[in-house]
């Protein structure tokens, strides 16, 4: 779009939301792995509650995420990129961006349909929306297992992409994400 506003590097709303999600999908994903291979018991129960909390979070901040973006711009794609560089790190990061709000959706529906509201840090919760359909929870369970999966292996590609970026490129691509440095230095 002509008017959309294009900054040189992320705004620090954007940086903020950035780096507080990517913690946040840090834990998730190993702490979705280890409840679903544990032994059930208290633990499980508080790292099934911890998963969904922060999940819940994660949806909060994608919202963020596009209010900051409209408010304040992105930075236009680095130059330096081939074409199929670009389309590869725009698909990368559509499909991030899709996964950070269908993930949580699709937790708190599945939840529902296992028959349980979900706790947000014991501070409130989120009703239960759907009456019990086990059979139903298995399927949106396994599609949320699978997206899990496909969400690790588009990270793990998105962070190669910044390292490759940084040590190999050279051409400034993190830094448009890094925090701003202070006056005097370098
Ligand atoms: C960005 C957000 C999220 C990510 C990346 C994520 C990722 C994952 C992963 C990787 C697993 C393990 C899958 C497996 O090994 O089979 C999992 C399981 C699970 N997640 Fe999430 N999750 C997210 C948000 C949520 C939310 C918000 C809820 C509920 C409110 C939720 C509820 C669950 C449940 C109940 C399971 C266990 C499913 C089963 O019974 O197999 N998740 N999640």
């Amino acid at each position: 779009m002509s008017d959309q506003i294009r900054p040189p590097v992320y705004s620090s709303a954007s940086k903020w939301i950035h780096w507080l999600t990517a913690l946040c999908v840090l834990m998730i994903i190993p702490g979705g792995i280890l409840m679903t291979h544990m032994e059930e018991g208290p633990l499980q129960d508080q790292i099934y509650d911890l998963h969904r909390s922060f999940g819940v979070v994660v949806f909060i901040l994608a919202v963020t995420r596009v209010a900051a973006r409209k408010a304040f711009g992105t930075p236009a794609p680095v130059e330096a990129l081939t074409p199929l560089e670009r389309r590869a790190s725009v698909a990368v990061h559509h499909s991030l961006l899709t996964l950070i709000f269908v993930m949580p959706i699709l937790g708190v529906v599945m939840t529902s349909f296992y028959g349980d509201g979900v706790s947000v840090f014991g501070l409130f919760t989120l009703p239960q929306m759907f009456a019990k359909k086990e059979p139903v929870y298995d399927v949106l369970a396994a599609i949320h297992g699978w997206l899990g999966y496909l969400m690790a292996a588009l990270i793990l590609s998105h962070f190669g992409g910044a390292i490759m970026h940084t040590f190999i490129k050279r051409d400034g691509v993190l830094q448009r994400m890094l925090p701003a440095p202070r006056k005097g230095q370098v």
